[in-house]
């Protein structure tokens, strides 16, 4: 539990007035990647308020954990936030992430990923929000020139998504340059499995990342993966990801949250185990946790597809304290528990009516 002053008016109250909780404002928080930090940070005593648009989060996910439904964009709902639940830091999830799709709706994505973002900023800020936990990506360097990947390397995002997450990152330096609203973006690599009991996990209607992908061709929910290349220059001819479990994750927006409370400096930080898995090891993991093969082909290189991408993590061990525990096995036997005990995800009814179903 945090303590804090409370703020009365614009400044601050006198040394004899009570001390309050401060609040983490967690935007997706019935999301995929942000359910899961939400709960962590529960556990870990944190005081947390969840607002997310239900589009495509789920109540469910959100479990006992306060939810306000509504639009990250929309001033009035996060000043109401803000000044309900006394939040003084914000970690922000809500966006869409798929790079494929964003091909096909650039506009969609810009407007989601940066423009509704920017108004959360402002709003926030506005409000008192001091710090501020982002969620961004490795599809920010685009293929890299060298591995691993460190955050020196240049950005060149290959998509709106990746380049939606550039901008983000653009912004939050000007923010804090301008205003001194400091920030961690933290360069997701490939995020993966779900909570280890199996009681959540991602919404695999939404997304083609290998490892849900994986779990449906392994429960007979779609036909057998398609394997995207196995003739290139790796040990097995599959391509090589950093996978990185999903609670490892969250523990590092804790860790940069505390970096950012105890007044450390702005930064962009990798995510990633810094150890590569190639397409294959998937597989041979997935067939480890379920106990069965994983129906697939070999197919054509996918369009874009770099060969191998594997994060530099030293700066999260150094600023942060953060270091990954989970391996390749524990993301897939994780996710193995989500989805063989959740096949039709969240129950019915968890998303907004207007928003995408699963
Ligand atoms: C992983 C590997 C595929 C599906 C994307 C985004 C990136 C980030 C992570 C959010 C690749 C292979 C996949 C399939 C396959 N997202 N594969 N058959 O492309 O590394 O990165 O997700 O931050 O921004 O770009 O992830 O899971 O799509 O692919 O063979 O059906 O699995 O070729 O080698 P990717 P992925």
């Amino acid at each position: 539990m945090y303590w804090v002053r409370i703020r009365s008016g614009r400044g601050e109250a006198p040394a004899s007035a009570r001390l309050v909780p401060m609040t983490i404002l967690v935007t997706g928080g019935a999301g995929y990647i942000g359910s899961l930090t939400a709960r962590l940070l529960a556990e870990r005593g944190r005081e947390v308020v969840l607002l997310d648009s239900l589009e495509r989060g789920c109540r469910a996910a959100a479990r006992d954990l306060p939810l306000v439904v509504g639009d990250v964009a929309d001033p009035s709902t996060v000043r109401a936030v803000v000044d309900e639940h006394r939040v003084d830091a914000l970690v922000h999830f809500a966006a869409y992430k798929a790079a494929g799709e964003s091909m096909e709706q650039p506009g969609r994505y810009f407007r989601n990923n940066v423009g509704a973002t920017a108004a959360l900023l402002e709003s926030a800020a506005g409000a008192g929000v001091e710090r501020v936990v982002f969620s961004s990506s490795a599809a920010v360097y685009g293929t890299p020139d060298a591995l691993p990947v460190t955050e020196a390397a240049p950005l060149r995002p290959e998509s709106p998504y990746g380049e939606s997450k550039a901008l983000v990152e653009a912004m939050l330096g000007w923010l804090d340059r301008l205003g001194g609203l400091r920030s961690v973006s933290l360069r997701y690599f490939n995020a993966a499995g779900a909570w280890p009991d199996g009681s959540l996990g991602e919404d695999w209607t939404l997304t083609t990342n290998l490892v849900p992908v994986v779990m449906k061709a392994l429960l007979g929910r779609r036909p057998p993966l398609q394997v995207f290349g196995s003739d290139y220059p790796t040990p097995d001819g599959t391509a090589i990801r950093d996978y990185v479990h999903v609670v490892d994750l969250a523990e590092a927006h804790l860790a940069a949250l505390c970096h950012l409370e105890s007044g450390g400096a702005s930064a962009a930080v990798n995510l990633g185990t810094g150890v590569g898995s190639s397409v294959r090891e998937v597989l041979d993991a997935a067939e480890r946790a379920s106990g069965r093969p994983v129906p697939h082909e070999l197919a054509p290189r996918r369009p874009g597809d770099p060969v191998a991408v594997y994060a530099d993590n030293r700066l999260a061990a150094e600023l942060l304290g953060w270091k990954p525990r989970l391996g390749l096995d524990d993301i897939v036997a994780s996710a193995w528990a989500w989805h063989s005990s959740h096949p039709d995800g969240y129950p019915a009814g968890g998303h907004h009516p207007d928003g995408h179903g699963s």
